[in-house]
């Protein structure tokens, strides 16, 4: 049997091959499972979801509700979807509302939607990989606009990112907060690139999946694009259960987009998941309409948490960090660090200590390392001390 002729045979077509491996999950590969490796590689809380939110599921399924739902959510969930971005942004219809087995989901639905092969698309980077490989998917072309990073703190270049989004650009994915990074997009800034788009016919499209884990006191989320945009122009929000509600394996989230697109929109749903589960779906019910105080309260623990990591960090040499503005991550320089990746790799083995590499979102982020700081204080805190032990005895 000729080997070569059988591979390529039984092989994915070529853009799928040349789908790039997570990093993060090569990193975690080699130390999953095990109890002595103390994890914060994953965007993940080390806390389990409220109860009152796994109260309605279980109710859900003790009243029997085991069956398909319709393509675009059951009809509570889209209204409270409706009512909740209508009370944080602006007046929303639940017809404009999609329900989406994740956030994921609703980032791959646009995608499908919107991208054809050879077009253009373009991400600020460092950025969350499944973001940049998505379009690649669908063949697409993905240029990256690189943030710049002074004294520890990431940002945009905005006339860099205006340039990048020429005439004929398809797509422009803004993640506000942003995975890894923590940088918040200002409202000028958003004001700028949305009338770029406008201006030249460029779909937006906002991952605001971190809105709720933004750290300033006078703002009960991040800014968003949903502020700014008329319904039914070329701007679609991604949402999701997962980091507001500590809903990551839920696989719940929703999109926002302009009538015109909803029909489109519903056949991909119903050819690709055809509807989230009715049980998963009372369960977001619950979070949206009785979740505020457990917000609240994630929000406060992640921000002591945050100046906790920060702090400590801070205090070791040739590390370079600063308080990010939003999400959930410490995303730091090393000085002298040239391969995250099996740097990374040496810290589960030699350190047992689980963190991502910043090669994993894009080769702006080489040099650096991400902390999911989702966690107890003194799980930070033993983390820290293994991660200094680890940089004293020479890596
Ligand atoms: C930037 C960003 N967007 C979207 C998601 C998707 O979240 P989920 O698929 O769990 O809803 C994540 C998860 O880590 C993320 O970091």
């Amino acid at each position: 049997m000729p080997d070569e002729h059988a591979h390529s045979h039984a092989a994915a077509r070529p853009a799928v091959r040349a789908l790039a491996a997570s990093l993060i999950r090569e990193v975690a590969n080699e130390g999953m499972g095990d109890p002595g490796v103390l994890p914060f590689w994953f965007g993940e809380p080390d806390e389990v979801t409220p109860e009152f939110i796994r109260e309605a599921a279980l109710a859900s399924l003790a009243r029997g509700e085991t069956f398909y739902t319709q393509n675009f959510g059951i009809p509570p969930l889209r209204d409270a979807i409706a009512a909740y971005v209508g009370a944080l942004h602006r007046p929303t219809s639940a017809a404009n509302v999609a329900v989406t087995a994740s956030g994921m989901s609703a980032l791959m639905l646009v995608v499908e939607a919107l991208v054809a092969p050879g077009d253009r698309v373009v991400a600020l980077t460092p950025l969350w990989p499944n973001l940049t490989e998505i379009p690649k998917i669908m063949s697409a072309q993905v240029v990256c606009v690189p943030l710049d990073l002074a004294a520890g703190q990431w940002r945009l270049d905005l006339d860099r990112l205006l340039a990048a989004l020429t005439p004929g650009t398809r797509l422009a994915m803004v993640n506000s907060p942003n995975n890894p990074t923590g940088w918040t997009a200002t409202p000028a800034e958003q004001q700028a690139i949305l009338d770029h788009c406008r201006r030249h016919g460029i779909w937006l499209v906002a991952d605001d999946v971190y809105e709720r884990l933004y750290y300033r006191d006078d703002a009960a989320a991040a800014p968003s694009f949903l502020d700014l945009a008329d319904p039914e122009e070329r701007v679609l929000s991604v949402g999701s259960f997962s980091k507001s509600w500590l809903m990551t394996g839920w696989r719940l989230g929703w999109l926002v987009a302009p009538s015109a697109l909803m029909p489109d929109l519903g056949k991909l749903i119903e050819y690709s998941t055809s509807c989230s589960p009715a049980f998963v779906q009372h369960a977001g019910v619950a979070a949206l309409t009785r979740g505020e105080a457990a917000i609240a309260r994630t929000r406060e623990r992640y921000r002591h948490a945050r100046d906790f990591l920060v702090a400590a960090l801070a205090e070791l040499p040739g590390v370079e960090v600063a308080p990010p503005p939003g999400a959930m991550y410490a995303f730091f320089r090393v000085e002298g660090l040239t391969d995250s990746l099996a740097f990374c790799k040496r810290l589960v083995h030699e350190a047992r200590l689980g963190l991502a590499p910043g090669s994993a979102f894009g080769p702006e982020g080489e040099g650096c390392i991400r902390w999911c700081f989702a966690s107890g204080q003194a799980r930070l805190a033993d983390g820290v001390a293994r991660f200094a032990a680890h940089l004293r005895g020479g890596r």
